[in-house]
């Protein structure tokens, strides 16, 4: 290009230029930004995303309000996959008043569904005040929450007893010696666990809601593999009925290329399950860092049931007196209608809290990019646990008379995409072998 050509251009692009910034292409008309599209979306897509009624939606109702409450933490568990985890209560980075009490006004009448997590929930300073709150006010929400159980005390198991929470206990261990070796060795914390989980148990069994017992959950990675069948003994030992298994997510990453012991684990597990399915829910197929899982269950799937029995013959006998799940639903659900609270299926109930799917043309589809609001201190949302945080869908972005303007929010470009590809089976940026994607997942969730 000649020097005159060069200067011509160099013009010329101060006055018009098109570029490629990130996702998106930028139309610039004296250096301003005039016109911003993500150059991943067809033209027929774009016109699609502006004239078709059915992807505005308003705000859907029977949405998941997935708060990512605060960073605190009581815990320092070797494994722990959240990041900016802070221990005092000066660094605590929590979601603000305003929004819990102004802004999420206009979600709360809507919302079915309340899940605060992230740090531990029962240290953070305003999450007792804010699940009061609820509980007086919109005592319809259901509301989950996980805890490491270090400071479920009796005034957090009455309220979840009162408010008929469903609260999973993340136990990750055996027994204190393996507390110590792979969570946190630290003296007299599992035992402490423990305690408040029995006491809990006996608070909800006094209320006559021992139907709402909580679920227990497991990360597993190579150091404790071997346990999952002794961890599962002792979750019956305490009737608990929904068991987690949680596939430590670091086994997804390439420094960590032996992961062939995952391949035991879910076959035990299956073939537990196999056994016990009707009495005991062991949700283990999530973050499943292997391939052939559908290979895995049809290898269990013809194993014979006399031979499951001879080899789990304990564990047969300790569920046998157990309710069925469904009748723990059928009991859950006529408590719940008792107290007003919005009905829950029994799919819900068992698949934890971010699995919501719904009919479309005879089809299940994941219903998230209607309904699941995820949501950090710092306003950076998501519409699914396991989904990345995008710059454009910082709620602070949707802003109107000062106060989020969710009606926006839930119907930009982005959250309308998703529904168009969703309604069509395409699942891009979802998690591999994802439940709720079901038919890349195949046939067994
Ligand atoms: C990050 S914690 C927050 C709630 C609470 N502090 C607790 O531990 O239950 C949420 C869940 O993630 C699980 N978790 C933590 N680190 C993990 C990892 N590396 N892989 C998979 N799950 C993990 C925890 O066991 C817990 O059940
Ligand atoms: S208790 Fe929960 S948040 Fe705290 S370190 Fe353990 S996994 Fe992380
Ligand atoms: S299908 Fe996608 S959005 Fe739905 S639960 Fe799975 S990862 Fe989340």
């Amino acid at each position: 290009m000649g020097k005159m050509t060069r200067k011509i251009s160099k013009v010329a692009e101060k006055i018009f230029s098109i570029k490629n910034c990130g996702d998106h292409k930028n139309i610039k008309i004296f250096g301003r930004d005039i016109f911003k599209f993500n150059r991943n979306i067809s033209i027929k897509d774009r016109l699609i995303l502006k004239f078709e009624p059915s992807l505005y939606v308003g705000i859907s109702d029977g949405l998941t309000l997935q708060l990512s409450f605060s960073n605190i933490c009581n815990c320092k568990c070797k494994f722990c996959c959240e990041q900016n985890i802070v221990y005092s209560k000066e660094k605590e980075d929590v979601i603000p008043d305003k929004w819990l009490y102004e802004d999420f006004l206009v979600l709360y009448p809507r919302t079915n569904h309340l899940v605060p997590t992230y740090g531990e929930i029962t240290v953070s300073k305003k999450s007792y005040e804010f699940l009061s709150y609820i509980n007086k006010n919109y005592p319809e929400i259901n509301v989950s929450t996980e805890t490491n159980g270090i400071a479920f005390c009796e005034k957090w198991a009455k309220l979840a007893s009162e408010n008929l929470m469903r609260i999973n206990f993340s136990l990750n261990a055996i027994n204190e010696s393996k507390y110590r070796e792979t969570v946190w060795n630290q003296r007299d914390i599992f035992p402490l666990i423990m305690n408040n989980l029995d006491n809990y148990c006996r608070i909800l069994k006094e209320d006559g809601k021992f139907a709402f017992k909580p679920s227990a959950s497991m990360v597993v990675n190579e150091s404790n593999y071997q346990t999952i069948v002794d961890f599962i003994k002792l979750c019956l030992k305490k009737e608990l009925q929904i068991i987690v298994f949680l596939m430590d997510i670091k086994l997804f990453s390439s420094d960590c290329p032996n992961n062939n012991f995952l391949y035991d684990t879910f076959i035990t597990l299956m073939k537990i399950e196999k056994l016990i399915k009707d009495r005991v829910f062991l949700n283990y197929k999530l973050f499943v860092p292997v391939k052939d899982l559908s290979k895995l269950q049809d290898i269990v799937d013809k194993t014979c049931m006399e031979d499951l029995r001879n080899e789990y013959s304990d564990i047969v006998s300790m569920v046998k007196n157990f309710k069925t799940l469904h009748e723990i639903h059928n009991e859950r659900s006529l408590i719940r209608k008792n107290l007003k609270k919005k009905p829950y299926s029994y799919r819900e109930e068992l698949s934890g809290t971010t699995f919501h799917q719904k009919t479309y043309h005879g089809k299940m589809i994941c219903e998230n990019p209607w309904t699941h609001l995820r949501l950090r201190p710092n306003g950076d949302s998501a519409p699914c646990s396991w989904f990345p945080y995008k710059e454009s869908q910082n709620v602070k972005n949707y802003m109107k008379n000062n106060l989020i303007d969710f009606n926006a929010y839930f119907n930009n470009n982005y959250r309308k995409l998703l529904r168009l590809n969703f309604k069509r089976h395409k699942y891009f940026d979802c998690m591999y072998n994802c439940p709720a994607s079901k038919d890349r997942y195949g046939k067994n969730f």
